[in-house]
């Protein structure tokens, strides 16, 4: 091998290498990220719905609904949108994810907090531009069952 083939191996080798992360496949919304924010989120930020037990109206906490892709991108009581795709910075549910866990606002405040994958698949996902797939919204029995 010459001196010049050479160099082009390696600069190919090299790009190769760095190429190969950035390729990474997209983030599955349906499958990776939908059904951490309907098991962790959405028993708190769902529809508005009638208390079985003692037939309160119950309403979506913080003023913000996950359970649909028009209401997941809107903000609740902060003004500040829940998810802006492509923007992270600009996404509160990943900010509040993201918090010490003893900080008041961290989410979810009750319940299991979403694991080190769990958040960066979520910031990842809405890097990739937050598409939600063939999703038109999750539907819950007021006891909180998914219904569809
Ligand atoms: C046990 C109920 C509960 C669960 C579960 C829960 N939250 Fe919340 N969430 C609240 C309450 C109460 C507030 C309002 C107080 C506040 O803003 O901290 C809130 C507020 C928020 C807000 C701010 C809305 C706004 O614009 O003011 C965001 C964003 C949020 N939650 C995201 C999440 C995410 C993401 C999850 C799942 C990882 C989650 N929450 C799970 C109770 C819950």
């Amino acid at each position: 091998m010459n001196r010049k083939s050479l160099v082009q191996l390696v600069v190919v080798a090299s790009s190769l290498s760095t190429v190969a992360p950035l390729s990474a496949e997209d983030v599955s919304f349906e499958k990776e990220v939908l059904p951490v924010l309907e098991k962790k989120c959405m028993e708190c930020h769902r529809e508005a719905y009638t208390d079985p037990k003692r037939g309160r109206l119950k309403k979506p906490k913080g003023d913000l609904r996950m359970d649909g892709p028009e209401h997941i991108v809107k903000a609740g009581e902060s003004e500040k949108p829940a998810i802006t795709a492509g923007k992270p910075d600009e996404s509160e549910a990943l900010a509040r994810v993201l918090l010490p866990e003893d900080s008041d606002d961290f989410m979810p405040p009750k319940g299991d907090a979403l694991t080190k994958e769990e958040v960066e698949l979520l910031k990842k996902w809405i890097e990739q531009g937050a598409k939600f797939g063939e999703w038109k919204g999750t539907k819950f029995s007021p006891e909180g069952e998914k219904v569809e």
